[in-house]
C-alpha cells in the first residue's frame, strides 16, 4: 500500500485528513508559459538574441507545441500528479552523482560535549526526539502543513523515515515501508569508528525504547567498536554507478548491509526535514524521559561485511573521491544580525522576495551582469506536489541592481525600483505555488516529446534556453525555528548554492561554491551580500526619514 493509492489507505487521521481533497497539479496554458518564458529570458539576452529566441518560441507555439501540450494534458488525466514520477527519476534517481554532493546537509546548533558519555547521552535523547516525531506520524497526529492559509500535501513527511535509496548500475531505487506494513523495521543504522550496527530502537512488541535504554544500546555499540574498522560506509559517498556495482558485488557474496543517508532528497524537500530537526531540538529542550521503555530489547548487531579485493579497491577510490569533493567545496555561513524578517515586513515587503533581490544585487555587484537564478517554490498545494522554479532574475530586478550604485539615480527612484523588483518576484512566486510557472511545464513538454519519439524542439536547443537554465545562483528558503540551516552545493560548476533561514531578527544564509571554479568564491559573495543587505536597509531608512 502506498499513499499514492487513495482508495487503499487503511489509517485515516489528522495528517492526511485533507490529502485527497487537494487539487491535482494543473498543466498551464501553452501560450501563458511561452510568454512567461520570454519575459524571464529578457534580462539575460541582448536585443539580437532576444529577437531570435522570440521567433523560435513563436515557431514552437505554432508547430510542435500544441500536439505536445495535448499529450501532456492527456497524461495529467491519467496520473495523480503528471510530474511526480518523472521528477523523481530525472531529478534524483537517474543522477549518477554522489549523493553526498547532491543531497542537502543540515546543520544543527553546535553542542559541546565533555567526553564520550555526554555525546552518548545527547545521541540517545536525539533518537528519542526522532521516535517522538515518528509516533506522531504513525498515529497521524502531525498537523497538516499550510502555506498562505492553504493546506499542503503531507506525503513528503510520510516517506522520509522507514526508507532508503538503493544504488543501481544505471538508476537507483527508493524503497519505503509504509506504517500499515505488518513487518515494521525496528532498528536504525549506527556507525561508530567505521563499524556499522543495526541497533533496535523499538522492543520486539513495538514499544519505543526509553532514553536510558537507548543510552545502553549506544554504549554497547561503542564498546564493540573501539578500534576503527575498514570504512565500508565510504562506498555510499561514491558516484552512484560505482556504489551500485560494489553493492551488487557485496550482495553476491551474500551480505546485506546498506547504509542510508541522513537526508535523501528523492522523496522530500528541506521543509519537512527541518521540521523533524525542529521537533528534535524542541524535544531536547523539554523532555527528560518521555515514556517507560520497552520490556524486550534486543542488543545491537554489528554488521560484518565480506569485502573482496575488488570492493576494497573501490573503497580506496571512494576515500580519494570524497577527499577531493571536500577540498573542492567552499562552504560559508552568514549569520546576518542587523535585521531579519520583521524589518522587511515593517517596510511592507515580502521578506523572501526582498532577500532574493538582495541576492541579485550582491551578484551584480561582483559580476556586473545578472544571472539565471533558481529559487525552489513549493507545489505542495497539489497532491504529490514537489517544487517548481521561481525564476528570480527579472527585468525589474535588473533595473534595480543597475540603478542601485548609480549616483545619478535619486534615492526615491531606487526605492521605487526596489519595490517593483520585490513585487515582481512575489508575483512570480504566486505563479509558481499555484502551478503556473515555466520550468516544470517546459520539462513536461520535452519529456513528452521524448516519450513519443518526437524530435526535440528547437526551443530546447536555443541559447536562451541554455542560458536561462544555467542557474549560477541556486537558492532555497528552508526556515527553522532555531539557529540552524540547510546547505547544498551549486547546480552548475561556475555557480553558487544559497540556502537560507530568515528569522524574525536575523538572516542566516549558507553559501557554497566550488574551489575548482576560478570564477566563484563563497566568501566574496558573502561579503557582497552583507553589504547589499546593509545598503538596502540604509536606502529604505533614508526614504522613511525623508517622508517624516
Ligand atoms: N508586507 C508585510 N508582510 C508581508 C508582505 C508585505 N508586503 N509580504 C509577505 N509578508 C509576510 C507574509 O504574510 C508572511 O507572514 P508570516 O510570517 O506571518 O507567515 C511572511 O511575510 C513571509 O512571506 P514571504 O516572505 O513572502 O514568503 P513565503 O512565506 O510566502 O514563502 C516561498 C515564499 C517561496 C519560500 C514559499 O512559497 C515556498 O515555496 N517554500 C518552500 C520552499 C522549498 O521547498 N524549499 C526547499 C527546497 S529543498
Amino acid at each position: 500500500m502506498t499513499i499514492e493509492e487513495p482508495g487503499r489507505v487503511a489509517v485515516k487521521g489528522r495528517t492526511f485528513s485533507v490529502q485527497y481533497s487537494l487539487p491535482k497539479l494543473p498543466v498551464p496554458a501553452l501560450e501563458q508559459t511561452l510568454n512567461r518564458y520570454l519575459d524571464t529570458c529578457r534580462p539575460l539576452l541582448d536585443d539580437e538574441q532576444f529577437k531570435t529566441t522570440s521567433e523560435i518560441v513563436q515557431k514552437f507555439k505554432e508547430k510542435e507545441g500544441p500536439e505536445l501540450q495535448k499529450l501532456l494534458e492527456e497524461r495529467a488525466t491519467q496520473h495523480t500528479n503528471w510530474l511526480s514520477d518523472w521528477w523523481k527519476s530525472v531529478a534524483y534517481l537517474d543522477s549518477r552523482l554522489p549523493v553526498v554532493v547532491v543531497n542537502p546537509g543540515f546543520y544543527m546548533p553546535r553542542q559541546s560535549f565533555r567526553g564520550k558519555q555526554e555525546q552518548i547521552d545527547f545521541t540517545a535523547r536525539m533518537i528519542a526526539g526522532l521516535l517522538d516525531y515518528k509516533i506522531m506520524l504513525d498515529e497521524q497526529t502531525l498537523p497538516v502543513d499550510t502555506m498562505g492559509g492553504k493546506p499542503l500535501c503531507m506525503v513528503q513527511h510520510y516517506q522520509l523515515l522507514n526508507a532508503c535509496r538503493i544504488p543501481g548500475l544505471k538508476k537507483d531505487t527508493h524503497v519505503h515501508i509504509p506504517p500499515t506494513d505488518s513487518n515494521q523495521p525496528r532498528h536504525i543504522t549506527l556507525i561508530h569508528n567505521n563499524h556499522i550496527f543495526s541497533m533496535d530502537v523499538y522492543g520486539s512488541q513495538g514499544k519505543p525504547l526509553s532514553i536510558s535504554q537507548l543510552r545502553a544500546q549506544l554504549q554497547a555499540c561503542v564498546d564493540q567498536s573501539k578500534v576503527p574498522a575498514a570504512p565500508v560506509g565510504i562506498l555510499t559517498t561514491m558516484d552512484r554507478s560505482s556504489w551500485g556495482k560494489a553493492y551488487h558485488d557485496m550482495f553476491n557474496v551474500g551480505e546485506d548491509g546498506y547504509v542510508s543517508a541522513n537526508y535523501e532528497h528523492t522523496t522530500a524537500e528541506g521543509p519537512p526535514v527541518i521540521g523533524i530537526m525542529d521537533h528534535i531540538l524542541n524535544f531536547l529542550e523539554k523532555h527528560k524521559e518521555p515514556w517507560l521503555g520497552a520490556p524486550d530489547v534486543q542488543p545491537p548487531k554489528r554488521l560484518n561485511f565480506n569485502l573482496s579485493e575488488k570492493v576494497k579497491q573501490t573503497m580506496s577510490r571512494g576515500l580519494e573521491d570524497i577527499e577531493s569533493n571536500v577540498q573542492d567545496t567552499m562552504i560559508r555561513a552568514l549569520f546576518f544580525k542587523d535585521y531579519g524578517k520583521n524589518f522587511i515586513k515593517t517596510a511592507k515587503m515580502s521578506p523572501d522576495a526582498y532577500i532574493q533581490v538582495a541576492y541579485q544585487l550582491a551578484y551584480y555587484r561582483i559580476y556586473k551582469q545578472p544571472c539565471a537564478t533558481y529559487e525552489s517554490g513549493s507545489l505542495r498545494r497539489f497532491q504529490l506536489g514537489r517544487t517548481d522554479t521561481i525564476r528570480s532574475c527579472s527585468s525589474a530586478s535588473l533595473a534595480f541592481t543597475e540603478a542601485m550604485d548609480d549616483p545619478a539615480v535619486a534615492p526615491a527612484v531606487k526605492v521605487d525600483l526596489l519595490r517593483k523588483a520585490v513585487q515582481s518576484h512575489r508575483q512570480y512566486t504566486d505563479y509558481t505555488v499555484n502551478g503556473q510557472a515555466v520550468d516544470r511545464h517546459l520539462l513536461g513538454l520535452k519529456l513528452t516529446a521524448l516519450e513519443y519519439g518526437r524530435d526535440i524542439p528547437e526551443l530546447f536547443m536555443d541559447l536562451a534556453f541554455k542560458e536561462s537554465t544555467h542557474f549560477r545562483l541556486s537558492t532555497s528558503q528552508v526556515a527553522s525555528q532555531h539557529e540552524a540551516f540547510l546547505c547544498f552545493v551549486p547546480v552548475v560548476p561556475d555557480g553558487y548554492g544559497l540556502c537560507y533561514n530568515p528569522r524574525e531578527e536575523q538572516l542566516i544564509v549558507c553559501i557554497t561554491s566550488f574551489n575548482n571554479s576560478p570564477e566563484t568564491n563563497s566568501e566574496k559573495l558573502m561579503a557582497s551580500l552583507t553589504q547589499s543587505f546593509r545598503d538596502m536597509q540604509k536606502l529604505l531608512a533614508s526614504q522613511m526619514q525623508a517622508k517624516l
